[in-house]
């Protein structure tokens, strides 16, 4: 038997229904927040309404307007909102023991058996977990501290176009410069060489003699990656130490939703099993379903020293961050790794009841069905507008990249489609190194009707803005 509601009982409507937007309510809020919040704030810039509440893939605002919610708070909602199934457990929790730092409680213990279960690759079964802070950002910190004990160096390498969070270690990692300017320096020794951009690499036909892989799959843009991945560990002239570790998104999210080739994190993995570095898969933004698979490193092959999660891990929104890691790993002593809210026992639950209700609702398949969905509405509209130069994705995890008449990246598209979808009751977010990704990100409770009208109010935005462009 299923456990909670059927996808379809978790919404208030399956279509949006709004009225005057920002409403007066929204504005009064939104006055307020200007007054006394920090100027740091930035959603509301682009999606201005105050919330009251939200269900499944909806969302209600303080005058009673109604939107569809296609990006579930940047990948935290895989359930859909105040999931039912999932509020159950966490409200029991909170009601029995909350804060429980590291003492095992069962919310604890049943958390890491389920994901050492369904943990990528070699790492099912033989893994432990972690908890520090409540965030991704912290997770990342975690993975850094494991790096540097196992291996006894301290320099780190990611990807131009990655996104790890905004605490130092983790923001050394982020390539976005927008996010560390005036901060630098952060850590020492972090580099950043290109993370392969199917649609923007040019092809040379240079694949196989630059490939460290046996079966290089001839993506030119992968095999320079993997050739500067390599060149920073073993060139004696790389320019800086070598790195403790690889820090890799499996689909970056942020940097504008790429897919990288197939071969691509087999061709880290062999680099890291060469220079003894560990691989750290960040799938803060990526896992729990989101692609269709519990990971998106399922769909490569590959089995990576350590995965960092958080998101969608406290299932209704709860913050929790968390590492998981091959168990060989597992040098530190008591105190190795600590932190205050490392035993956010609601939240432990909302994760495993989120994981329950995915299974239990079939929602991995779901995702990848209706993703395919998305990206075929999409496609249709591309056909006859010049200005999207790609769509991908996997599961319910959606890019749609911009480019004006001159082949120049065009964030102003995508602002204006993402007010054009406001207005119209479907809440979309943006991504992309230039702000000219749209991305999808829903909720994987959203059902096809809601896809269907979702996809429809897009193609007319799309065809709105653009045709004011032509
Ligand atoms: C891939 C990835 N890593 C790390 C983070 C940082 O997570 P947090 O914002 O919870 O610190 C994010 C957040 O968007 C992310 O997408």
């Amino acid at each position: 038997m299923a456990v909670g509601p059927s996808i379809e009982d978790l919404h208030f409507a399956m279509e949006p229904s709004v009225d005057e937007i920002p409403g007066p309510n929204s504005q009064k809020l939104l006055e307020r927040q200007q007054e006394v919040d920090s100027s740091a704030v930035a959603y509301p810039k682009r999606i201005p309404i105050a919330l009251e509440e939200a269900r499944g893939a909806t969302v209600r605002d303080v005058d009673g307007n109604t939107f569809l919610d296609f990006f579930a708070g940047i990948g935290v909602l895989n359930v859909g909102h105040s999931n039912p199934y999932v509020l159950e457990g966490t409200q029991e929790q909170l009601e029995s023991v909350a804060h429980t730092i590291d003492f095992p409680t069962e919310a604890r213990i049943d958390l890491i058996d389920k994901l050492r279960e369904i943990a990528p690759g070699g790492l099912a079964g033989s893994s432990n977990v972690v908890f520090g802070g409540p965030s991704g950002s912290d997770a990342i910190e975690g993975s850094i501290k494991l790096a540097k004990h196992n291996t006894g160096r301290h320099g780190l390498l990611a990807f131009e176009g990655s996104y790890h969070g905004t605490t130092a270690g983790a923001l050394s990692l982020t390539a976005g410069k927008k996010y560390k300017k005036g901060y630098s320096p952060l850590l020492a020794d972090t580099v950043h060489v290109p993370y392969p951009y199917p649609a923007q690499d040019p092809d040379t036909g240079d694949a196989g003699a630059l490939c460290p892989a046996d079966d290089c799959c001839m993506n030119d843009g992968c095999a320079r990656a993997l050739d500067a991945v390599k060149r920073k560990f073993e060139a004696p002239y790389g320019g800086h130490s070598t790195p403790a570790g690889i820090w890799v998104e499996p689909i970056q999210g942020e940097g504008g939703v790429i897919v990288p080739p197939k071969g691509f994190l087999q061709g880290l993995r062999d680099i890291a099993d060469d220079n003894d570095a560990m691989l750290i898969v960040d799938e803060i933004q990526t896992g729990l379903g989101r692609t269709g698979e519990w990971f998106a490193t399922d769909h490569f092959d590959v089995t990576p020293d350590a995965i960092t999660m958080a998101k969608a891990l406290g299932g209704t929104g709860l913050p929790i961050g968390a590492m998981l890691y091959h168990e060989k790993f597992d040098t530190w002593g008591p105190g190795g790794h600590v932190g205050t809210f490392r035993g956010n026992a609601p939240a432990m639950v909302g994760g495993l009841r989120a994981i329950e209700y995915i299974e239990s609702h079939n929602l991995l398949a779901h995702a990848t069905e209706l993703g395919s969905y998305l990206r075929d509405r999409i496609s249709e509209v591309a056909e006859t507008t010049p200005e999207i130069v790609d769509v991908r994705g996997k599961g319910l995890f959606v890019g749609v990249e911009f480019e004006d008449a001159d082949g120049n990246p065009d964030a102003d598209i995508v602002k204006a489609i993402q007010t054009h979808c406001y207005e119209n009751g479907v809440l979309v977010w943006s991504a992309g190194r230039h702000g000219n990704v749209l991305r999808l990100i829903p909720p994987l409770v959203l059902t096809h009707e809601q896809a269907a009208f979702g996809m429809d109010v897009l193609g007319e935005a799309v065809r709105a803005v653009t045709a004011e462009a032509h």
